[in-house]
């Protein structure tokens, strides 16, 4: 499905917070100021590079850099991308403080809220005994005070609202008012490319509030969706949030390396951007569970952004900022996975394994995008990169 119309305004659901006009005022400054970083202030980085730094390189080796890292190594020491990082991480910062300001403020009413839901056929189910992965307790992934898992209080809610609105600022409104562009895009792929694929059940992991699980019951209405993340306020937010819009989803609170349902018991199984905050480790558990779970015939696909070996060294190196800045100790070497390579590592064969480009599906927001993958602008190639393996 390609959308089109005029970007608009983040979609009032029952769980999303509301806003004064400061805390909107100051989200709105955020995320002008993260559009001005990636479309205008960025450019200067690779002049910098260009005039500078690149030429120093070819001066001490005798060649240009062939790497990201023998970029990275080049550009550590300039001034020009010193001051885009530090702005750029500032952002981040700010991002998630003018998130959180309104939760705080109406944190009562929101798990109301959630209690009240319903309207839906869907269902949630919480472990409280699950054990957080080591790989999300050591770091705040992505600056997020607290992380997916956190809870300030009882039947807390705060960190799925706190990342539902935070996403909408940190996409600059690119995924459309449900967020739902990536779980779009991953549809109409797989739609495309596996068109006789008619799914019984599917099983999204790694769903945190639901942004790319609804866009399967939309797709694939005769199909079962599930939802499983590790994060409960996530998962209590996507509930009421799924309720809320109507839309029948079964989360769970399990971890996709080891979960609990039968064998072979989905035929499609995907994930959004979850890939890139697991483990080297963990990833591999995470194929091999999915091998289990999925029927003859069944597919996953992840999807995340291009892997570096698509990307010319330097804008490798500017997608690669995360890893070093921005709490996401994977996002690298998330991003030189081999699909091939993965599959037969965990049980499939590595023939059926497949990967490609997605325009996004979110049409009207082109004219906002910068057409090139970079650290902080989440969504700005316009495409997204998805891999997967055919069982
Ligand atoms: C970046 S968010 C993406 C959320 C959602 N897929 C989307 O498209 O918006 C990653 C989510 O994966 C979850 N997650 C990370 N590791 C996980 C694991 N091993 N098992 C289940 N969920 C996990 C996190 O709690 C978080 O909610």
């Amino acid at each position: 499905m390609a959308v089109t119309g005029e970007l608009t305004e983040q979609f009032a659901h029952a769980v999303l917070p509301e806003t004064t006009s400061e805390e909107y005022s100051r989200q709105e400054f955020v995320k002008s100021l993260k559009f001005h970083l990636a479309s205008t202030v960025s450019l200067g980085i690779k002049a910098a590079y260009q005039v500078r730094a690149q030429p120093q390189f070819k001066q001490a080796k005798g060649r240009e850099p062939e790497t990201y890292r023998e970029v990275q190594h080049a550009m550590a020491g300039e001034p020009y991308y010193q001051f885009w990082s530090a702005m750029q991480r500032n952002s981040q910062e700010m991002m998630w403080k003018a998130a959180q300001v309104p939760v705080e403020r109406q944190l009562p009413s929101l798990i109301d809220a959630f209690k009240n839901a319903s309207g839906s056929k869907g269902s949630l189910t919480l472990d409280p005994t699950l054990e957080t992965p080591r790989y999300h307790r050591l770091v705040d992934i992505h600056c997020m005070p607290g992380g997916y898992h956190t809870e300030f209080a009882e039947e807390d809610i705060a960190n799925g609202a706190v990342y539902d609105r935070a996403v909408y600022v940190y996409v600059m409104g690119r995924m459309g008012p449900l967020n739902s562009d990536i779980g779009d895009s991953t549809a109409n792929f797989i739609k495309a490319k596996f068109p006789d694929l008619k799914p019984r059940r599917i099983l999204d992991m790694g769903c945190g509030v639901g942004h790319s699980t609804l866009s399967y019951v939309d797709a694939y209405p005769d199909a079962e969706v599930h939802g499983i993340d590790v994060g409960a306020p996530m998962l209590r937010y996507a509930h009421a949030r799924a309720e809320s819009l109507g839309k029948p989803v079964h989360y769970s609170q399990q971890n996709a390396e080891k979960m609990n349902f039968p064998d072979g018991y989905f035929d499609l199984i995907v994930s959004h951007i979850l890939v890139h905050e697991t483990s080297h480790v963990a990833i591999r558990n995470i194929m091999r569970e999915t091998n289990r779970l999925l029927s003859p015939g069944g597919v996953v696909a992840h999807t995340e952004t291009p892997p570096y070996r698509q990307l010319e060294p330097f804008d490798a190196f500017m997608l690669d900022w995360d890893t070093r800045n921005n709490n996401e100790p994977f996002w690298g070497a998330s991003h030189e996975i081999v699909p091939a390579d993965m599959a037969e590592e965990t049980g499939f064969e590595g023939a059926k394994a497949f990967e490609g480009l997605q325009p996004s599906a979110y049409e009207s927001a082109d004219a906002q995008r910068t057409k090139v993958f970079q650290g902080g602008d989440f969504g700005g190639g316009g495409a997204w990169y998805i891999w997967g393996v055919q069982k």
